[in-house]
């Protein structure tokens, strides 16, 4: 019986070629007791070996339906986090490279969530007034606190249904770690922007008055996404000189000016499948991360249509990034090995009220 898991020292200077091999070959001794899922901004070099791929969204849904012992899963922490909270006790989650976090989703952290609870209370009474939302992209114990606060969670693809389902509970919505899909998906409500004011939860009172506290709708966390927000309106600009009968995609993490200069707005998913459905030869703009456009761009080649990054420089999501042939492959000899590194485990105090808020997200979507 082996009592030691193999050290990663030796992958680390393995070929991507000898490792693509070595992660076939585990697979086949693995068979079914293992489903990769992958989300679409892995490289191509992990991505291929995705069983099930998708958004957020969809692959939160895929979860509740796996048989697999093991999920391995090609993505970021929070997701793989989601995938331990919905999948069934006995299964086990690994994230290949447990550095792959997201760097919006530590732009919220459940201490600044509890004193933003704190200061909002000395101005309303937060549990009756104010319903709160935290992007997916989220530590599970900020899911949790918004089960314990009667909040809920939202994707890039639901967040319409969500804010919705929000205002039909209470006046107010604190919307975290992510301005930009908060203040997209209000405006796209009706709601005007000045009662859409930035909490900064740094500051005293989120560094707003009593008045505007009281006058908001949603208060938008100060959070963004590093890789969306290269974005600019000058790359639509540029794009639509160029291309005067082109359409420009872009996904709601990208700043307002972008999503509002946009043709479509939506989540990877939504960009993918619009796309993939458009007309031959149509030429397309795409606000979101890199390998998924480059993958998309090369699919769409045969039926001519020309699938352009909006920036001029290299946005891809390092943290994604960090999940190469080399972790995957050592992760997978692992298991073989009997003794699987890199679980993700929720604490079950955490995963029972993040669990009621995903099951409500589920339900409501
Ligand atoms: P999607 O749910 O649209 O895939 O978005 C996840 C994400 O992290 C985008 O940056
Ligand atoms: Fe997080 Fe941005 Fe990477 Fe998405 S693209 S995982 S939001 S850092």
């Amino acid at each position: 019986m082996n009592t030691a898991a193999i050290k990663f020292d030796a992958f680390e200077n393995l070929k991507n070629q000898d490792c693509q091999q070595r992660i076939l070959k585990a697979r086949k001794v693995l068979g079914d007791e293992i489903v990769i899922l992958g989300h679409h901004y892995q490289n191509e070099e992990v991505y291929r070996h995705a069983d099930l791929a998708g958004d957020s969204l969809k692959l939160a849904k895929y979860v509740e339906n796996l048989e697999a012992k093991y999920i391995i899963f090609l993505g970021v922490h929070f997701m793989a986090e989601v995938a331990n909270i919905l999948s069934r006790q006995d299964q086990i989650t690994v994230l290949p490279d447990l550095s792959a976090g997201c760097s919006m989703a530590d732009m919220a952290n459940l201490a600044k969530v509890e004193r933003s609870y704190r200061e909002l209370n000395k101005v309303l009474d937060f549990d009756s007034e104010i319903t709160p939302i935290t992007y997916i992209n989220s530590a599970a114990d900020l899911k949790a606190f918004c089960g314990e606060h009667e909040g809920i969670v939202c994707t890039s693809t639901n967040a319409p249904k969500i804010l919705d389902w929000a205002f039909n509970q209470k006046e107010k919505v604190l919307f975290f770690p992510d301005q930009n899909l908060g203040r997209w998906t209000g405006y796209k409500m009706g709601i005007p922007l000045d009662l859409m004011p930035i909490w900064d939860p740094d500051l005293p009172l989120g560094g707003l008055t009593e008045d505007e506290i009281k006058k908001a709708k949603v208060l938008l966390w100060k959070g963004h996404c590093a890789v969306h927000q290269m974005f600019r309106l000058e790359h639509i600009q540029h794009f639509k000189k160029n291309h005067p009968d082109g359409f420009v995609i872009s996904h709601p993490e990208s700043p307002f000016e972008v999503c509002l200069n946009s043709d479509l707005v939506g989540s990877t998913e939504f960009i993918l499948n619009t796309i993939k459905e458009a007309d031959p030869n149509t030429k397309w703009l795409v606000g979101t991360e890199l390998n998924l456009v480059n993958r998309l761009a090369n699919e769409m080649k045969a039926e001519g249509k020309l699938v352009q990054f909006m920036s001029h420089v290299v946005c891809e999501c390092s943290t994604m990034a960090r999940i190469d042939p080399q972790h995957l492959a050592w992760t997978l000899e692992n298991i073989i090995n009997g003794i699987p590194v890199n679980v993700i485990t929720v604490p079950k105090n955490e995963a029972k009220f993040a669990k009621l808020t995903l099951d409500k997200m589920l339900e409501v979507s």
